[in-house]
């Protein structure tokens, strides 16, 4: 057998260069290495164990199938813990991730995800009111107010009020931090985060962050007190988890709950906006896509039938291929192995390290012919298995919300191409960009209003 291709250890500023190039070309500089390295190789480290990235979808089988126990994943998402702290859901591993997983799994399908339908269109509409005949809005602005909201229902069973509004500023005021490529150079490089006041971008940060933790606190507080004294029944996902017991019996801490809320409300919004923003510019650039996607949903009518929505077939693949080309998370979080394994007929050491790039995957010409186009027809042609297509990662930690962003991407495009007749502001084609750890249109990227629907 051919040995395993390797990238050797690099330091001082070539070391540096190979980060920023992750960093600030994230998707070129994945794709020179797959063309360099093939579909399944290893990077190697001077103080730390090898990583592999993989897109062969034999070893992503391999590697999501394989027995819970043989990977840790949370102490690979360390990287996050100044965002969601650290009892997080993203930095559990094993019994502990196992329950709380089970424990929030409902509040995201069956009859939950249904009462958020309505929810979304409504909020849609209400976004969408006071849009007039060539004014232009920043797609990404509309669509994380939308999504925002609808997490915060999801959660907190409302979206307004003093502190709610709160909430909502410094929400999406911590997230345009990361708008620009570059900060996210805060997260790769934790020796930067230094409080140097609120005139600095990680001082603002701090700060703001202090504010959403004594808000979710009294929230918390509040809430507990109703649910003991019986003015409250538990519907949302803030007072299932205040009834909740751990594996021990006992129900979670403040702080437990804080982390827990955090990561829904990061997780639940930030990317549903960027997938909903690309999906905008690609039925917007393409009017050939526009117009089946507006025949097929011109024969619906009524808004409110939201199971008809979700099964149109056009829709469903103008989603996946919106996911496929630009996956919002374009590498799913690390897969690190606990005891040896033979993975592709190579033998991995413990510790070794395992990243799926979903972005090489969903790019490979024997999946997907002319990969670089949008053809949401190859979905109604052919289904792809788990491993062929990734945007949501899998196995155990497969996204807990695919479900809920679906559905709202789905009932969101629907309520706004129903009413409204779009076009882009530039015709330029637009690329993506890093923001944060995730992938997204450039936050300029505008629409305008040509004309209404009867
Ligand atoms: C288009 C929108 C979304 C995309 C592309 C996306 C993508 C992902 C990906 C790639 C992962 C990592 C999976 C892995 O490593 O295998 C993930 C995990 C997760 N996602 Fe999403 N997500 C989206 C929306 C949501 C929403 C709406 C929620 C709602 C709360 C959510 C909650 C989570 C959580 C809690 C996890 C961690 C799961 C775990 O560790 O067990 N995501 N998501």
């Amino acid at each position: 057998m051919k040995p395993l291709s390797t990238i050797p250890a690099t330091s001082g500023w070539r070391r540096t260069i190979r980060l920023l190039n992750s960093i600030l070309r994230p998707l070129a500089f994945m794709e020179e290495r797959t063309q360099k390295y093939g579909d399944f190789y290893q990077v190697t480290f001077k103080n730390a164990p090898p990583t592999v990235m993989t897109s062969n979808p034999r070893a992503i089988e391999e590697i999501l199938t394989a027995s819970e126990d043989t990977f840790e994943v949370g102490r690979g998402n360390q990287g996050l813990k100044f965002l969601v702290g650290d009892h997080s859901l993203l930095l559990l591993d094993g019994k502990t991730h196992q329950n709380r997983r089970r424990l929030l799994m409902p509040s995201f399908h069956g009859e939950a995800l249904q009462k958020c339908s309505s929810q979304i269109v409504e909020t849609t509409q209400e976004i969408t009111a006071n849009w007039r005949i060539n004014q232009p809005f920043k797609v990404r602005r509309v669509m994380q107010e939308i999504t925002l909201r609808v997490i915060l229902k999801a959660i907190f069973g409302q979206d307004s009020g003093e502190r709610y509004t709160r909430l909502r500023e410094l929400l999406t005021n911590l997230l345009e931090i990361f708008n620009i490529p570059l900060t996210a150079i805060f997260i790769f490089f934790p020796s930067l985060q230094k409080d140097l006041g609120r005139l600095s971008p990680w001082g603002r940060f701090l700060a703001w962050k202090k504010e959403i933790k004594t808000l979710i606190y009294e929230e918390i507080q509040e809430r507990r007190e109703r649910l003991s004294s019986g003015q409250e029944q538990a519907t949302d996902i803030l007072s299932l988890l205040l009834l909740a017991k751990d594996e021990d019996g006992l129900p979670l801490t403040d702080e437990e709950l804080h982390d827990e809320l955090i990561t829904l409300l990061f997780a639940g919004h930030e990317t549903t906006a960027s997938a909903l923003s690309w999906l905008f510019y690609w039925v917007h650039s393409l009017p050939e896509v526009q117009d089946k996607l507006r025949f097929e949903l011109n024969s619906i009518g009524d808004l409110s039938d939201y199971k008809t929505i979700n099964k149109l077939p056009y829709l469903d693949a103008v989603i996946s291929e919106t996911l496929r080309i630009y996956p919002i998370a374009a590498t799913t979080f690390a897969r690190i192995l606990t005891k040896p394994k033979r993975i592709m007929g190579y033998d991995f050491a413990p510790k070794t390290w395992f990243m799926m790039s979903v972005y090489s995957l969903h790019h490979r010409e024997d999946l997907y012919p002319n990969p670089k186009q949008f053809q949401p027809e190859r979905f109604l042609q052919k289904t792809y298995s788990l491993y062929e297509y990734l945007p949501f990662g899998g196995g155990n930690r497969r996204c807990l919300g695919s479900a809920l962003a679906l559905l709202e991407m789905k009932l969101v495009t629907a309520t706004i191409l129903q009413q409204f007749q779009l076009e882009l502001t530039s015709k330029k084609p637009m690329f993506p960009v890093r923001r944060g750890l995730t992938i997204a249109p450039p936050a300029y990227f505008s629409i305008k209003v040509k004309g209404l629907n009867n």
